[in-house]
């Protein structure tokens, strides 16, 4: 007898798609505001975003509207021109932040790899090739490229890729003293993530963000801080480090930048941009006019006043609820920045991050994990007070429901 079965999504991927994911078993097919479709009709609250991704959650008008009048004025140029929505979204980040220019990418990875290239340019410019050092955190994440996954701070990310790229060196987060041991002349970045997302939604303190400014201020070394998942509005400011008043000399976004379209930027000072001259670095796709349309309309809305505001309002009441829902001895911490909320398990949940995250799927509440042992949590920035409601009710559902089953005493 035929087997008529149908494939589920998992054996689909698997049939055709290089092995590097392991996607959650529904198949979305649309969204809309807060909540996403799947093919089965099934509805799911988006408390992950894509990622930190979906600033305005799905089909938001503005953003609609940008990318259908540009879609109908011209898609792509390259770097042989400029063109109107990507000088105007430069324009405006320039405007909104302490940079002075700007540099068009496609992602987070290719938006840190400028910056690191820019900082090693730099110095090179400066003091010759010596001074190349860049020093970043254990668990910190930029990116998958070479370099990027270099710099990040999960050695099993850049296992098997050698030979390894030199001159980095990674430092504990919150250890002043071990920052500041590595500081010598041949340093010529530290880079960091405010919050620190993948390595388990860690907001990091101002001290020791002022403490890593006025260090390379001695060393003569650039701060970057790379804001690719905590920039455009998630921290409850239009980018974290305003917040902590310690100003980097070069900036990375992605991710929330384009609500759901691919581009990446990399901002700087006059002084330190001039480093990256005429054919010194540069992309195909970078700056491209649909991506800086969309952009720009992204940041149009996150950067008003009342939209920051809810990311403030919404984030304290997630943090209320979540403390509220949590049974006894489930999570050993509750922590992040805004609208990006870490949850860490403990005692027998520890290590059960992708379990909850599955059960809150069949829940209907879609959340992302941080290693093993840390739920994430990333709703859109304009989430509602009720679409906060309904998900933190899920989340207790989902809580409850395995405490139940298992008994624990929690
Ligand atoms: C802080 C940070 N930097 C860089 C990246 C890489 O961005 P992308 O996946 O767009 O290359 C990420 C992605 O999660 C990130 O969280």
């Amino acid at each position: 007898m035929a087997d008529d079965r149908r494939e589920t999504v998992i054996e689909r991927a698997e049939a055709v798609m290089m092995p590097t994911y392991a996607p959650l078993d529904i198949l979305p097919v649309k969204a809309e505001g807060s909540w996403i479709t799947d093919d089965a009709g099934r509805r799911y609250l988006d408390f992950g975003s894509g990622i930190a991704v979906s600033a305005l959650g799905h089909g938001h008008p503005a953003v609609l509207d940008a990318l259908r009048r540009q879609s109908e004025l011209i898609w792509h140029l390259s770097n042989v021109f400029t063109n109107e929505p990507a000088l105007s979204l430069a324009r405006r980040l320039t405007e909104l932040t302490f940079a002075d220019r700007v540099f068009f990418a496609n992602s987070g990875a290719e938006a840190n790899e400028a910056a690191l290239k820019l900082a090693r340019r730099h110095a090179h410019d400066r003091h010759g090739p010596d001074k190349h050092k860049i020093v970043a955190l254990n668990e910190a994440f930029h990116g998958r490229t070479l370099f990027t996954v270099s710099v990040g701070g999960k050695p099993s990310y850049s296992a098997g890729f050698g030979p390894a790229i030199e001159g980095i060196t990674h430092v504990e987060r919150e250890d002043i003293e071990e920052l500041r041991s590595e500081m010598d002349a041949s340093v010529c970045a530290v880079i960091l993530e405010p919050v620190m997302g993948e390595g388990g939604v860690r907001a990091l303190s101002r001290e020791y963000l002022q403490a890593a400014r006025d260090l390379c201020d001695e060393a003569d070394a650039l701060l970057i801080f790379d804001e690719v998942q905590i920039g455009v509005g998630r921290s409850g400011t239009l980018f974290a480090y305003e917040q902590y008043e310690v100003v980097p000399d070069i900036l990375t976004s992605a991710k929330g930048l384009g609500g759901g379209f691919p581009i990446g930027a990399m901002l700087a000072t006059e002084e330190v941009a001039r480093s990256l001259a005429l054919g010194t670095h540069g992309t195909t796709y970078g700056g491209n006019p649909l991506a800086c349309a969309v952009a720009g309309a992204v940041l149009d809305e996150v950067s008003r006043p009342q939209l920051l505001a809810n990311v403030r309002a919404r984030s304290e009441q997630l943090f209320a609820g979540l403390h509220e829902i949590a049974p006894p001895g489930m999570f050993a911490d509750v922590r992040g920045l805004g609208l990006l909320i870490g949850l860490e398990l403990s005692g027998a949940f520890a290590g059960r991050a992708k379990e909850l995250q599955i059960a809150a799927l069949g829940q209907g509440l879609i959340v992302l994990v941080a290693g093993t042992d840390v739920l994430r949590i990333a709703p859109p920035l304009n989430l509602s007070a009720a679409d906060a409601d309904a998900g933190l009710s899920k989340m207790a559902w989902v809580c409850a429901d395995v405490v139940d089953r298992e008994g624990h005493p929690c």
